[in-house]
């Protein structure tokens, strides 16, 4: 899973970098209890500016763009539940 955190002014001023930190949490958290998810290993891009808050004037930082799909206005439970969804095995 391609992940990209947008580190330009406007998403890091609106907490960018904590989502950053979450997801690095999470990264230890899925290496403890493998069993639980999928072996697909998560890739983190951190980007000057994805671009997004350039082509508009709504508000859409935080940008987390993940497998190609961006979150805006993203928060770190969005971006986690997001993450954990995909990658975690059914029972
Ligand atoms: S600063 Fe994040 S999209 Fe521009």
């Amino acid at each position: 899973m391609k992940i990209k955190v947008c580190a330009g002014s406007n998403c890091t001023l609106l907490g960018s970098m904590n989502i950053l930190d979450q997801i690095d949490d999470l990264k230890d958290i899925i290496s403890e209890d493998a069993d639980n998810y999928s072996d697909e290993i998560l890739e983190v891009e951190v980007i000057k500016c994805l671009g997004y808050c350039k082509n508009t004037n709504k508000k859409v930082a935080p940008v987390v763009v993940i497998d190609e799909e961006p979150m805006f206005n993203a928060t770190s439970q969005a971006v986690m539940e997001k993450i954990v969804n995909k990658i975690r095995k059914q029972n």
